[in-house]
């Protein structure tokens, strides 16, 4: 796949992406990403903790896919992934961090564990991630990482306070690792998406209520938004006219304004 863009906003640079890891693949966006990657002739490395699944889409692909089953919350798992991306041979010259989670719930009541699991997935094994493959990619001066967040990373969010924590970490860290590793040659782009059509919500075990379903995108729109951010080498990517509303709105309104919207849809929404 030939992505050309500007890099931290100076020079040029046209790139052909020859394999990418994608976590999270067994599912949802992660799986989008994957076949639109390999539709553009990128070999792949599918990462997820559901085997089945990871070897039912690796056997549709038009490209080769190898499969590495991790649980990412489990460190001597992740470090498999790390040596993956640490490998000379054959390496990956594009990284996904798409793998997470959600959990609604209030914050003193939800279950510790599940919380703790939250947190490793969707920011040590994001941090551990990124530092593997950076410091590869940067050592050969080419390389890049796309990083899934959420708009929830913007706003407060009331008994998903963990949840939208982590995705301000996420879009946090990626968007100073697109400056720092820039100019390098790794080019570092966070997609935050809105509510999207997954498995994401029955998992979290919780469904937006109000919200109409022209609201929703589907999982390609996504992807299909996020890979062409990359390809123009974009710090942010935020898919959907209604999503970008909402995160201007939630930039340049006052923040205790910000607050009072994000408690009210809270309890509009049940949660
Ligand atoms: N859907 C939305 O509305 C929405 C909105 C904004 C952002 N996002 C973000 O988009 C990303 C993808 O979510 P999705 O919507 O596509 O949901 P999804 O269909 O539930 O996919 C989640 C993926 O993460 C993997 N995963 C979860 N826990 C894991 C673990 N411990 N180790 C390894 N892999 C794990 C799952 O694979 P296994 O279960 O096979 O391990 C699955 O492939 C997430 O980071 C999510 O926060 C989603």
């Amino acid at each position: 796949m030939t992505l050309t863009g500007r890099l931290s906003g100076r020079r040029l640079q046209s790139q052909r992406w020859e394999r990418a890891l994608i976590t999270g693949a067994s599912s949802g966006i992660g799986e989008a990403l994957a076949r639109r990657l390999s539709a553009n002739g990128v070999e792949l490395v599918l990462v997820a903790r559901r085997q089945d699944r990871l070897d039912a889409l690796a056997a549709e692909l038009d490209t080769p896919a190898e499969v590495l089953t991790a649980d990412l919350a489990d460190r001597s798992q992740l470090d498999a992934v790390v040596q993956r991306l640490e490998a000379s041979e054959s390496p990956v010259d594009l990284l996904v961090n798409n793998a997470g989670f959600g959990a609604v719930g209030d914050f003193l009541e939800i279950d510790s564990q599940a919380e703790a699991g939250m947190l490793g997935v969707n920011v040590s094994a994001v941090h551990t991630l990124c530092r593997a493959a950076g410091t590869s990619m940067a050592a050969r001066g080419s390389g890049a990482i796309l990083n899934v967040s959420s708009i929830a990373g913007f706003a407060p969010n009331p008994r998903s306070a963990t949840y939208g924590a982590t995705k301000a970490f996420v879009t946090s860290l990626s968007e100073s690792l697109h400056l720092e590793l820039g100019p390098q040659g790794v080019v570092v782009t966070c997609v935050c998406p809105g509510l999207t059509k997954t498995e994401f919500h029955d998992q979290a075990g919780y469904l937006p209520d109000g919200v109409p379903v022209r609201s929703w995108q589907t999982a390609d729109q996504v992807a299909q938004a996020a890979l062409e951010g990359l390809a123009a080498a974009k710090a942010l990517v935020v898919p959907g006219g209604q999503n970008k509303a909402a995160v201007l709105a939630s930039k340049v309104a006052p923040q205790s304004l910000v607050r009072r919207a994000a408690a009210r849809l809270a309890t509009i929404n049940g949660k």
